[in-house]
């Protein structure tokens, strides 16, 4: 299959709601709420790390946070950057009907980006989405001048950790029993 991403601009309604119609500030909400459902969903079944509904709603209100979706709308996959006026944007199709296919968390702090959760649904994984995302991410943010990237992976995640070593990402520590059930963790970084 095919995957193709439309550029969408970068759009934070609750930062400019001045900005917006009384209509879309109203659809913003439920909208944020709907999108932390299907995240949290999706996490829970993919991922062995266990994350809270909370702490999706912690790092979506982080300052400097950035979440990266895509969403299944007939076959292709949309890019939507944290907030984007698109979400709520008729011509787009984004609507509670469109089928979440993956995301990526992460923040921002000075020129550094750190990668806090990724995940593809199991039956779109290795088909290049996760490559696409990353891409994504690091090219948009080599134009805000942000030049340093960190992660940490479980040490026996082979499909992730190639993922970030495609794009070029390094090994530099490795963090003895960081998970819950006492897996290390990689620490990976990435200079551009
Ligand atoms: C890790 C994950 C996000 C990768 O996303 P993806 O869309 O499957 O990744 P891609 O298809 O872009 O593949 C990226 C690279 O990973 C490697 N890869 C992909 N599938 C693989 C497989 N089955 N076996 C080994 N390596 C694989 C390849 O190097 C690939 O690059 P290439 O195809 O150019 O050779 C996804 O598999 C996932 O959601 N896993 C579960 C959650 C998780 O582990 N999250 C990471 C937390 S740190």
């Amino acid at each position: 299959m095919k995957i193709n991403f439309l550029d969408l601009k970068e759009f934070n309604p609750l930062k400019f709601p001045e900005i917006l119609t009384a209509a879309e500030a109203a659809a913003a909400p439920i909208l944020t709420e709907y999108v932390i459902k299907e995240m949290f969903n999706l996490h829970a079944q993919v991922s062995r790390t266990v994350w809270n509904i909370r702490m999706f709603d912690e790092e979506f209100n982080r300052e400097g946070s950035g979440f990266l979706i895509c969403y299944m709308d007939g076959g292709k996959a949309i890019a939507v950057p944290k907030f984007t006026i698109s979400d709520i944007d008729e011509n787009l199709k984004l609507d509670l009907q469109s089928i979440i296919a993956g995301f990526f968390i992460f923040y921002n702090v000075l020129d550094e980006i750190h990668i806090l959760d990724v995940a593809v649904a199991k039956e779109l994984q290795s088909k290049g989405l996760g490559s696409l995302m990353l891409y994504r991410i690091i090219r948009s943010n080599a134009k805000r001048g942000i030049r340093y990237y960190f992660l940490e992976v479980r040490a026996s995640n082979k499909i992730a950790i190639n993922l970030y070593k495609k794009f070029g990402f390094k090994i530099f520590m490795i963090r003895k029993n960081y998970y819950d059930d006492g897996e290390d963790a990689l620490c990976m970084a990435k200079e551009l």
